[in-house]
């Protein structure tokens, strides 16, 4: 796995208590090139709407490096706020958290762990956005404020690369889009629909990222390996 990186790479991976995020930490642990996985999570009380536990985890961590940074987090239905079907749905509190979690949430980890990545070689961050955050894709309409946090993450993603590649030319950092996968927060909206095991969901991605270059840093890519549209 992740032949891009040094024998013994490192690896960082938020919401490692997650469906996908586990099953991330759990390839990462299987892989005999991986010299050390630490898992981070509200169980560590790692909460993304609490930018002092963000900025304290990171204090734990300084001084060591991290060749992947793995960004599993995010929400689609908080504190039993689903997502709308029209606009009459439209909650600002409830807005404001989808922001909270899937946007700004993300944006505070690039904030305090882009410092851990290392320089003067290859250094990978994958954060899990969603197609349905794509504007040019959107034909189906409603979920309106988990896709504008998406969008917004993937916005955040774009000007993030800019800043990052000055410093670390050769880092990659990209919003990828999982699949639909078989985890609690697609279960109530999966249907008859076939969704990816999380374990497979994980082991594309991981490839994805790991064969994208510093030119294609910025962008945002399905498990596949497609680009998909802003
Ligand atoms: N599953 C899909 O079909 C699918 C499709 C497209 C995109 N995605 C995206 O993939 C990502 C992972 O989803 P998943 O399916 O693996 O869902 P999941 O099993 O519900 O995992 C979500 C993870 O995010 C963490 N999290 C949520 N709110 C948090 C907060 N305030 N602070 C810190 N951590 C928080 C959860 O922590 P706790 O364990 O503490 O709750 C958990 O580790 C999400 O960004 C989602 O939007 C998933």
């Amino acid at each position: 796995m992740l032949p891009s990186l040094p024998s013994d790479y490192r690896a960082l991976v938020f919401g490692s208590s997650g469906g996908i995020g586990g099953a991330v930490a759990a390839a990462l642990e299987g892989d005999p090139r991986c010299a050390e996985v630490v898992g981070l999570s509200r169980r560590d009380g790692f909460d993304l709407e609490d930018e002092a536990s963000i900025a304290g985890a990171a204090e734990r961590l300084a001084g060591q490096a991290f060749d992947l940074l793995f960004d599993a987090t995010g929400a689609l239905v908080i504190d039993g706020a689903g997502p709308e079907k029209a606009l009459r749905g439209i909650d600002p509190e409830a807005m404001a958290r989808q922001f909270a979690v899937n946007a700004i949430g993300p944006a505070l980890i690039l904030k305090h762990f882009t410092p851990l990545m290392p320089r003067g070689q290859r250094a990978l961050f994958g954060t899990l956005s969603a197609r349905v955050g794509s504007i040019g894709d959107n034909r189906l309409g409603g979920w309106i404020s988990y896709r504008a946090a998406k969008a917004a993450l993937n916005q955040i993603v774009r000007t993030a690369a800019v800043e990052v590649a000055r410093q670390r030319p050769e880092a990659v950092l990209a919003a990828l889009h999982p699949g639909t996968v078989e985890t609690r927060l697609s279960d109530p909206f999966a249907g008859s629909r076939d969704r990816l095991t999380p374990a497979a969901s994980a082991a594309a991605l991981l490839s994805v990222l790991d064969g994208l270059s510093p030119r294609q840093s910025g962008g945002f890519f399905a498990y596949d390996g497609q680009a998909i549209e802003w």
